[in-house]
């Protein structure tokens, strides 16, 4: 026996702490925020699902704004490694323009402190490519859709699509980017050809500029992407438990957006959720160590979709426009409504969230009163989830409690004893209703403009 025990692999116990961030409701609800703060605790930061459809604000301690799409938000953190998983979708040229702008930015900012970016990135050799074409498909077939009205209101960059071809498995993905280039342009036209016999009234794919595109990546992309590309699986599991160097996880898009559990078919393409952080980085369940759910004091919705809590009213317009709540990375106006306790219920039953985020808290300081949506009723019957039916979501009535408002700014608040009382029922309540305990609340966009709950 003691040979048999003598055998045992590194690969048992890890060495690192691994966290998760996750967006709890339909997206946008500060998980950025939340990563770009507790990134210096941790040495590596990990997108594992979407692509450029993502968007994700940091506010420095001087108010200068940073949005990233593909990059993880540990790109301000010097020293931190952003990795790019096998999840993710990633259109390449989208991703050079987003270093090239930050770094330009920074510059202007006179404070480069990010100047070592580009080495400071890896990209998984797993990870499928969005060309171009995806693009077009994802805007062709939203346009066919709102001929029925039933567009799902995507953010067009090509998302769907590449997941589409990744399941249909004639995917490229940047693994091939290392090849010759001949094998490499002969899986493109292939792919292509593929495409356009699926899509042949797609006119803007008929009239492809293949050869462009092809130009652009021989002699632009693949000589500056090359040294990104690592066998990402290795790297980290060496990082967990062999060198103990603490990983987060950032989720993109959220549980109701989820593939899978969210409000399909108005979802997106990946497994926002837990799941889809183990097979989009390839790392196994037992290595995570915490979840962090980050949800809004109230709710947001881009696209279409059922939305059950959402006020179409001047209360709605007023958090929209206190709020900020304009799309990242589409600007489109977001939908707003009260914070929906059912589904942040069932996004903690499918991640396992330890501690929630509760971000945006200030932004209903002038609010006379704030509602809580704790139930559904469908036909008069009560129901203790969320349905499986967008349809259905769609026809439920919101139970609501309702809290007097505490009509002051908390903005400068740090410590939860200094919230107004009225704040402070409101935040116990949700952690109540949810089961979950807060950990953080969010007063402000700035870095600083936490509560932190020990
Ligand atoms: P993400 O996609 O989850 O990273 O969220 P976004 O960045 O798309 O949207 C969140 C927006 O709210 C951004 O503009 C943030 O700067 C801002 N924000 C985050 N937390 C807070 C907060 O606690 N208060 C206020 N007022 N704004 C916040
Ligand atoms: P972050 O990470 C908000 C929504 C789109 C659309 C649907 C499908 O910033 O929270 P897609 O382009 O993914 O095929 O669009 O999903 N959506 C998001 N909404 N925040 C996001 O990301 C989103 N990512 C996708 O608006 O309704
Ligand atoms: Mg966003």
């Amino acid at each position: 026996m003691s040979s048999l025990s003598s055998s045992t692999s590194n690969y048992t116990q890890p060495k690192a702490s691994v966290c998760a961030v996750i967006g709890g409701q339909w997206g946008d609800e500060g998980k950025g925020k939340l990563v770009d703060l507790i990134a210096k605790q941790h040495q590596i930061i990990c997108r594992y699902n979407g692509g450029a459809n993502a968007g994700h604000t940091i506010v420095d301690e001087l108010g200068r704004k940073y949005a990233t799409n593909l990059l993880p938000s540990g790109v301000l953190t010097p020293g931190c490694i952003n990795l790019i998983g096998n999840g993710v979708v990633l259109e390449i040229p989208k991703l050079f323009s987003e270093i090239d702008n930050l770094l330009e930015k920074k510059k202007n900012d006179d404070d480069n402190v990010i100047h070592d970016l580009e080495k400071r990135i890896l990209i998984s050799d797993r990870t499928h490519l969005v060309f171009g074409f995806h693009k077009a498909i994802d805007g062709f077939q939203e346009g066919v859709l709102k001929e029925s009205g039933s567009q799902i209101g995507t953010t067009k960059r090509g998302i769907g699509p590449t997941y589409t071809t990744k399941a249909a498995r004639s995917g490229l993905r940047t693994g091939d980017l290392l090849s010759d280039f001949e094998t490499f342009e002969k899986k493109y036209n292939k792919l292509l050809k593929t495409l356009k016999s699926q899509y042949p009234t797609c006119e803007e794919l008929n009239s492809y500029d293949a050869q462009g595109e092809l130009d652009s990546y021989k002699n632009i992309f693949i000589p500056r992407i090359k040294s990104m590309i690592i066998d990402t699986v290795t790297y980290l599991h060496k990082a967990i438990y062999v060198e103990g160097r603490d990983v987060l996880l950032e989720g993109a898009n959220a549980v109701m957006l989820d593939l899978d559990f969210g409000t399909y078919p108005f979802v997106t393409s990946s497994n926002p959720c837990i799941g889809g952080a183990c097979t989009g980085l390839g790392i196994p369940p037992r290595a995570i160590s915490e979840v962090y759910g980050v949800i809004k004091a109230y709710c947001t919705r881009v696209g279409s979709g059922p939305f059950p809590t959402e006020l179409k009213d001047e209360t709605g317009d007023l958090i929209r426009k206190i709020g900020g709540e304009f799309g990242t990375t589409t600007g489109r106006p977001r939908s707003c409504g009260w914070l929906d306790v059912v589904a942040v219920k069932y996004g903690c039953m499918i991640n396992g969230f330890n501690a929630l985020c509760l971000t945006k808290l200030d932004v209903l300081d002038q609010l006379d009163e704030v509602k809580l949506g704790v139930g559904y009723r469908l036909n008069g019957v009560e129901l203790d989830t969320v349905p499986y039916s967008a349809d259905d979501l769609d026809k439920v009535e919101v139970i609501y409690e309702t809290y007097p408002g505490w009509k002051t700014d908390i903005s400068k608040v740090r410590k939860f004893e200094d919230l107004p009382q009225n704040a402070q029922t409101f935040v116990k309540r949700i952690q109540e209703k949810v089961g979950v305990p807060v950990k953080w609340i969010g007063v402000g966009a700035g870095r600083e403009a936490v509560v932190v709950i020990q």
